[in-house]
């Protein structure tokens, strides 16, 4: 066997793929050095007719050579691949400003709930909810508004089609509904707050919205450990801290079904701080919602004994307080789902 021609394959198969210069030449140069009818393969095959003495000798010296021209193999195809590509096309700027993942961010009106809870769990007050459908009794019924109480016009309500159901369903016109779930389950004394979605039946502008939130509150204790007194001084804590100035809050004589007295509940300007300005048409004071003491009425219809309990309860919206708090002029951007005014909070 002509060791000498096995090293010669060697040295001109090395040569030849060092030299390929596409990968056309080299799949050709492959099958040239390594394909089944190459003259290295027709050795490796002859090698089962040698003596013994020689396929010692010859045998390891062809398996060397074919790892060696695999790997001459091996090497061209890497390096055609690596000439064949655009660097300049592949260059990286490490320098260059990066693109962040898109990410969305709470509502205005949730950040808002979410900081309101703060300040009221700070004061001891816990957080309860109900449901947006609620039954006629809860919405209006248990709250002192009779079946054909003429109050009842004060709330633009969206009746729930209620065929074949043994009572009328709404959308909750307002949380004070929530006031007498939460004591039906609860006994004095505690306070909670309420923020809540509600509904009114109304045409819009901008101060007004079908679809708005609320929170109530409602304090509860034994007869003559919760008065007016406390419910001012509740809500002018409250309010200090949410506009980050001293707020002082006003009561007017107002009525509402579900407290006696009721009142009308305006804050100090939070713009002039009571100087009056164009926000609080120069009168100093801004309005805010309903307060009161909450009537025995509504004591009796969650189950409590007439005259046991005193109480004090607010709804308050909470779109105006957003609108104050961020100057925005129009109530109907917030249920808009226009991105643009979303995305300034
Ligand atoms: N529920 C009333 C409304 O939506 C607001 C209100 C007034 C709530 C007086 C109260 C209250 O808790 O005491 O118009």
């Amino acid at each position: 066997m002509d060791t000498e021609r096995i090293r010669a394959i060697e040295e001109e198969g090395k040569k030849a793929f060092a030299e390929a210069d596409s990968e056309e030449s080299l799949r050709e140069l492959e099958v040239r050095f390594l394909g089944r009818k190459s003259e290295l393969t027709g050795i490796l095959k002859g090698l089962k007719d040698l003596d013994a003495e020689e396929k010692r000798t010859v045998g390891p010296l062809v398996q060397g050579v074919r790892v060696a021209l695999s790997e001459a193999f091996s090497a061209a195809a890497e390096r055609i691949a690596r000439e064949g590509r655009d660097w300049e096309a592949e260059r990286i700027d490490v320098t260059a400003p990066g693109v962040s993942d898109p990410m969305g961010h709470l509502h205005p009106i949730t950040s808002l709930i979410h900081e309101i809870e703060d300040i009221f769990t700070g004061m001891g007050f816990g957080i309860a909810d109900g449901p947006d459908v609620e039954s006629d009794f809860y919405n209006f019924e248990a709250l002192n508004f009779p079946a054909d109480h003429p109050a009842r016009d004060m709330q633009d309500t969206f009746w729930v089609d209620s065929d074949g159901l043994d009572t009328r369903y709404v959308l909750r016109t307002h949380t004070s509904p929530v006031q007498v779930r939460y004591m039906e389950t609860h006994t004095p004394p505690f306070r909670i707050i309420v923020p809540g979605r509600t509904f009114r039946c109304e045409s819009t502008d901008a101060t007004h919205e079908h679809t708005f939130h609320q929170f109530e509150s409602l304090v509860v204790g034994e007869t003559g450990s919760v008065t007016v007194g406390h419910l001012k001084r509740v809500a002018e804590t409250f309010f200090s801290e949410f506009f980050g100035r001293s707020i002082t809050v006003r009561l007017r004589p107002s009525y509402f079904p579900f407290v006696e007295p009721g009142f009308e509940f305006d804050i100090s300007c939070v713009f002039c701080g009571g100087k009056g300005c164009p926000a609080c048409k120069n009168v100093g004071w801004l309005e805010i919602g309903g307060a009161g003491m909450v009537q025995q009425k509504v004591f009796e219809a969650a189950g409590y004994p007439r005259g046991k309990y005193q109480g004090f309860a607010w709804g308050f919206g909470l779109e105006r307080l957003a609108m104050m708090k961020f100057r925005i002029p129009d109530t109907r951007m917030f249920m808009s789902g226009d991105l643009r005014f979303i995305r300034q909070f």
